[in-house]
C-alpha cells in the first residue's frame, strides 16, 4: 500500500512542471502544448489566467474552433486548460466569422464595472493583414465566454495629443513619395498615416494592454502601417477609447510591444518589424507612460547570435509576478509559422543591470531566482 501510494506520488510529481523551460513543449493538465501564443496573463483572486491566440492544429480544416484560449494556473508552472475564452462566430454578418485572424489578446479587469476585458488585433477573413482592425469583448466571468462586440479602427477624426498644428496639413506630394526613401522616412515621423488615416481611424495591428497606477488603461498598438506606436486611452469602462492618444517613437518600426512599471519608471520591450522571424528585441524607458519614450538598446545577454534574435523570440508581455516587489517574467513567442500551434513559449527571468531590465538564456529555471 505505501509502496504504490510512493509510485504513484513519484509518478505525480514526474508529471507536474517544476521548472520553466523556455523553447520546450509545455503540457498543460491534459499533456498538450499550451496553445496560447502572443498572450498575456491576469492576475485575479490568487490565480493567474493566461489569455493567447489559439492556433489550428496544421491538420485541422475546421475553422470553427478558433479563438482565444484561456489557462489558469496557482503556480504559473501548471496549467489547466480553461478552453476558449473567445470563439469565432459562425455568421456572415459578423466580422469575427471562422477564417479571421485573431492576434495578441491581452484581458484585463475593470474594478468599476467588475467586469473582464479583452482587446485584440484583428484581420478580416480573406484580407491578409490589411484591416488592421482591434477587437473588444467583454464576459462577467474570467475564463468567459466572452461576448463579441465589435472591431475598429481606433481614433477616427482625431489628432494625436503630441502632434504639432503643422503636422495637420498634406506636404505637397507626399503620398508619391518612394517608400523608404529619406524624404519619405521624414515624412512618415511628420505624420503622413495620421493624415492618411485621420478619417477612418488609425491602424492597430499588434498590440497590449497596460493600466496604470490610476486604473486608467492604455491601447497600445503598432499603428501607421506598423511605422508608429499608438498609446490610446480607453474609457473608464475600458470597452471604448476616449480620442485621447499619443504617437511613440515615430518612425522607429516597433511591433510586439509590452510594458511594465518599476523601481519608478516605465519600461517598455519592443521588436522590429521582420514578421515571423526574430530580431533584435528593443527595450524603451519613459517616467511618464505617455512619454517622452527613449530607447536605450537590446536587453539580451546573450551571445551576439542570441541578441540579434532574443534568444528565438519575440515580446508579448511582462509579467509582474504576485507577492513580489520587483518580479517579473519576460514572455516571448518562438514561432514555427507553417505549425503556429506548435510555437514556444520563452520565458526569462527578468533581471536588473545598472536600474534597467536585462535577459539572460537559461535552458531551464526555477521561478526563485526571482527574488
Ligand atoms: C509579426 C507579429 C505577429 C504576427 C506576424 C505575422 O510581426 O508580431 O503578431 O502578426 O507578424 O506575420
Amino acid at each position: 500500500m505505501i509502496a504504490l501510494l510512493f509510485i504513484s506520488l513519484t509518478a505525480y510529481c514526474q508529471d507536474r512542471n517544476n521548472l520553466i523551460k523556455p523553447g520546450l513543449v509545455w503540457p498543460d493538465n491534459t499533456g498538450k502544448h499550451i496553445n496560447a501564443h502572443g498572450g498575456g496573463i491576469l492576475f485575479y483572486n490568487d490565480t493567474y489566467y493566461w489569455f493567447g491566440e489559439y492556433r489550428l492544429p496544421r491538420s485541422e480544416k475546421d475553422r470553427s474552433q478558433y479563438g482565444v484560449s484561456c489557462y489558469s494556473s496557482k503556480d504559473l508552472l501548471n496549467w489547466i486548460n480553461e478552453g476558449l475564452a473567445l470563439r469565432v462566430i459562425n455568421d456572415t454578418a459578423s466580422l469575427l466569422l471562422p477564417g479571421c485572424v485573431i492576434e495578441r489578446p491581452k484581458v484585463i479587469y475593470n474594478r468599476k464595472t467588475g467586469k473582464f476585458v479583452m482587446w485584440f488585433h484583428h484581420e478580416l477573413k480573406g484580407q491578409g493583414y490589411k484591416a488592421a482592425l482591434t477587437g473588444v469583448a467583454v464576459s462577467d466571468n474570467i475564463t468567459g465566454p466572452y461576448k463579441y462586440i465589435r472591431s475598429l479602427r481606433p481614433n477616427a477624426g482625431v489628432w494625436p495629443v503630441n502632434f504639432p498644428d503643422e503636422y495637420k496639413k498634406p506636404g505637397a506630394g507626399e503620398e508619391k513619395l518612394k517608400n523608404w526613401s529619406e524624404e519619405w522616412i521624414t515624412a512618415v515621423k511628420e505624420g503622413l498615416f495620421v493624415r492618411r488615416d485621420f478619417t477612418g481611424g488609425q491602424m492597430a495591428r499588434d498590440m497590449t494592454l497596460f493600466v496604470d497606477r490610476n486604473g486608467k488603461a492604455y491601447h497600445v498598438h503598432s499603428s501607421e502601417e506598423n511605422m508608429t506606436l499608438h498609446f490610446s486611452e480607453l474609457t473608464d469602462d475600458y470597452l471604448d477609447f476616449t480620442g485621447k492618444y499619443f504617437r511613440v517613437l515615430p518612425g522607429d518600426s516597433n511591433e510586439a510591444p509590452a510594458i511594465f512599471f518599476a523601481k519608478g519608471k516605465y519600461f517598455m520591450f519592443t521588436s522590429g518589424t521582420t514578421g515571423w522571424k526574430p530580431n533584435p528585441a528593443r527595450l524603451s524607458v519613459a517616467s511618464k507612460l505617455t512619454g517622452e519614450w527613449k530607447t536605450t538598446g537590446n536587453p539580451c545577454r546573450g551571445t551576439d547570435d542570441e541578441n540579434k534574435i532574443t534568444f528565438g523570440s519575440q515580446s508579448t508581455h511582462i509579467l509582474p509576478v504576485a507577492g513580489k516587489k520587483n518580479a517579473f517574467i519576460y514572455m516571448g513567442d518562438r514561432w514555427t509559422p507553417d505549425n503556429l500551434a506548435d510555437s514556444r513559449h520563452i520565458w526569462l527571468p527578468i533581471e536588473w543591470e545598472n536600474g534597467n531590465p536585462v535577459i539572460k538564456w537559461y535552458p531551464n529555471w526555477d521561478l526563485k531566482k526571482l527574488k
